[in-house]
């Protein structure tokens, strides 16, 4: 069957219409060998012209290639249309939107027993203590004996001990403090009259862990000797403390205790803010909670310095920052603070 230029023409509108619809590099490649392949339209038409008279078969040959030279250009002309609008919406979706949030960062925040240890100590700096530290590895002398805790003393057994493998004379001099109080000396060997600190740090004992008592925890020893000092300025300043760390709500009240190294000896209890003093689980149905141990310095200590104990005199007191941020935050087992799940500590 020979083609007309009629024919030609309705080949090409054809052949340009599903060009131009085409929407993608496959489907280009479809209409390439519909058209211009091997066994393509165009290809068909040339060889169709074989049987004709050379007159027409050179008319509609040269009509037939020029025709095939045009699709051929504009199919090149569509690919390249088609590679440019890919190129655009790959450059559209990599683009970087600077405005967009950031992805957040995890953060921590202080451990609760660090918080309620450096509020203790800022109610302290405020009422002009100052801040000091002293060892954890001390010797038997801070710990004990110049506490008037000589080794044959009964109070030994007050603080169970963790003694480090060191011998000296037969004897194992050297310990994990048992307790803050050898700062007590630590403080008065080095300064002069007065002083008025607060000395944080960890404590150990050699005991098997309950809700309320672990081998380690963390106590705030305070220290104050000056002239005059006495009882009065002792008890002032505990129920500041209490009223600062608790509420000015809460009622304190002090009763005797007994620690070698202050006379007299007392206790600093708040009544309970749970049940209100009526008696509940948490103060052990007495209505009081028991916050922490204090005194007047003994006035043989303060010879011991080199102090005048005729006139200088003071107070101390210690107490476990564990067991006051429980009793703050309601938690019932001291062991939580050091298990290290973050379920627990994100609480706070
Ligand atoms: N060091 C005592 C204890 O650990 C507490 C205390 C300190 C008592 C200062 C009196 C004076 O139990």
């Amino acid at each position: 069957m020979a083609f007309e230029s009629e024919s030609f023409s309705l080949v090409e509108t054809s052949a340009r219409r599903e060009l131009d619809a085409a929407p993608d590099v496959e489907a280009l490649q479809a209409w390439r060998v519909a058209y211009l392949g091997r066994r393509g339209r165009i290809t068909q038409i040339l060889r169709s012209l074989a049987d004709l008279p050379l007159e027409e078969r050179r008319r509609l040959g040269a009509a037939a290639n020029r025709l095939k030279a045009d699709l051929a250009a504009a199919y090149g002309e569509r690919c390249a249309r088609l590679q440019e609008a890919h190129l655009a919406r790959v450059i559209e979706g990599a683009r970087l939107d600077v405005t967009l949030p950031g992805y957040p960062l995890p953060q921590g925040h202080l451990h609760p027993i660090t918080q309620t240890l450096r509020d203790v100590l800022r109610c302290f700096e405020n009422m002009g203590f100052q801040v000091v530290e002293g060892p954890e590895v001390e010797w038997d002398y801070y710990n004990f004996e110049a506490l008037r805790i000589p080794l044959d003393h009964p109070a030994r057994d007050m603080w169970a001990t963790l003694w480090i493998d060191y011998e000296r004379d037969g004897q194992r001099p050297m310990l994990l403090r048992t307790h803050t109080s050898p700062n007590q000396v630590r403080v008065m060997e080095q300064s002069q009259p007065p002083v008025r600190v607060v000395v944080p740090g960890k404590v150990y004992r050699f005991e098997a862990t309950d809700p309320t008592h672990d081998w380690m925890h963390t106590q705030v020893e305070g220290l104050a000797v000056d002239e005059g000092i006495s009882m009065a300025d002792l008890k002032g300043t505990l129920a500041e403390f209490a009223h600062r760390i608790f509420g000015p709500e809460r009622k304190v009240a002090f009763s005797c205790d007994y620690f070698p190294f202050v006379e007299p000896g007392m206790e600093l209890r708040i009544d309970c803010f749970l049940c209100g003093g009526k008696g509940c689980r948490t103060c052990g149905h007495s209505g009081w909670i028991e916050i922490l141990g204090a005194g007047m310095v003994h006035p043989e200590i303060i010879a011991n310095v080199g102090w005048d104990p005729e006139r200088h005199t003071g107070f101390a007191f210690g107490m476990g920052i564990e067991r006051i941020a429980m009793l703050r935050h309601g938690i019932d087992d001291i062991r939580l603070f050091y298990a290290n799940d973050l379920r627990f500590l994100q609480q706070f």
